[in-house]
């Protein structure tokens, strides 16, 4: 079927890694295997409009930011189109409107790359179906998820699922290099996990994520870094299906504080972490001694920090974060969030 014009629209939200992802093959695959909390509230949401062109040479696409053209966003986005076409022919006929906004503040610190990625997937896929009605479920979020790795890697965690496996692992039934899987077996003690995001420095990144994963060629403690990152993907499946939130403390905090690790012992190396993560750290840290409040932090490839505790201690945890934490925070600003569902169409 050809389709003379249609809009598609989807949001599709951030995700945190429980175990990261820090390293990569060519094509988007990754070095080890990870897994992620889907957010719920860090969301982009992703206007597709589409308008048959008339001939088949090659895709063209206009490029919104909340209603205006956003020249800066466009070389990631061709590059996207570029990788993609290729399981997506049938792109080559249209010209794409593609409009999109963040749930979020812009450059708050929060990479908008895998929501965004993945809304826009799912908005192709949307595309694909209209096509092409006889496509399955199954066959439309998985090819969305394996779409979205080609835009951000961890982009692929964001389709579908509360907690997400992303890359082959000996242990998770149907993992694979190409895309994420819903790991469903979860214990009820995660059952709306609280994910306080503190912006503790909302200024570009001096070393990109493309970068930093890079420099794990021949770094020298790659091999170890991916073994582990296995045993850690080994651990955290037996923790969420047993609810063993200590374990659960102690790996995440551990995957956090290694990611970093890898950065620093890069060749160059660099820091990402700020003085104010540092101190945030430590405040956590001393309140779990001393009320044994299982909450605890996770980073991703920047100096905000995420805290993540259960959802029957989230009033004492706020009040916490409120009072001993938002001080270390840029502007005093934080995001509260909490696991969700993945993306949605609107
Ligand atoms: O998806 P990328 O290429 O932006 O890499 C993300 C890497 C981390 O956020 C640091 C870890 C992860 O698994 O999400």
């Amino acid at each position: 079927t050809t389709i003379e014009n249609a809009n598609f629209q989807w949001s599709a939200p951030s995700n945190i890694a429980l175990v990261k992802y820090w390293g990569k093959k060519d094509n988007q695959i990754p070095a080890n295997p990870s897994i992620s909390f889907t957010l719920n509230n860090c969301k982009t949401i992703t206007l597709l409009s589409v308008v048959n062109k008339g001939d088949v040479n090659d895709f063209s696409f206009d490029l919104l930011f909340e209603g205006k053209p956003k020249e800066s966003f466009r070389p990631k986005i061709q590059k996207f189109l570029e990788r993609i076409v290729v399981y997506c022919p049938y792109l080559k006929q249209y010209h794409l409107t593609i409009d999109t906004e963040n749930t979020f503040p812009h450059s708050s610190g929060i990479a908008s790359s895998a929501s965004g990625m993945a809304a826009l997937a799912m908005n192709i896929m949307s595309l694909e179906k209209e096509i092409c009605p006889s496509i399955s479920e199954d066959y439309f979020y998985t090819k969305a998820s394996f779409l979205a790795r080609l835009g951000s890697g961890s982009a692929c965690r964001s389709v579908k699922g509360q907690v997400v496996v992303w890359g082959n692992h000996a242990e998770v039934l149907g993992s694979s290099d190409l895309f994420g899987v819903d790991f469903d077996a979860m214990h009820e003690v995660f059952q709306n996990y609280q994910d306080t995001i503190l912006l503790v420095d909302k200024g570009e990144k001096q070393v990109s994520s493309t970068v930093g994963h890079d420099l794990m060629h021949n770094h020298p403690f790659a091999e170890k870094r991916f073994e582990q990152a296995h045993e850690n993907l080994s651990s955290i499946k037996e923790i969420l299906i047993s609810g063993d939130i200590p374990e659960f403390v102690k790996v995440v905090e551990s995957e956090a504080l290694t990611l970093h690790a890898m950065m620093m012992t890069s060749m160059p190396y660099f820091i990402l972490m700020k003085p104010n993560t540092l101190e945030i750290i430590n405040k956590i840290w001393s309140f779990r001694n001393e009320t044994a409040i299982p909450v605890c932090f996770t980073l991703d490839a920047g100096a905000n920090v995420h805290v993540l505790y259960p959802e029957n201690v989230k009033e004492i945890v706020l009040q916490f974060i409120k009072n001993e934490l938002v001080g270390f925070c840029q502007n005093g600003q934080y995001i509260c969030d909490q696991i969700g569902q993945g993306a949605n169409q609107l």
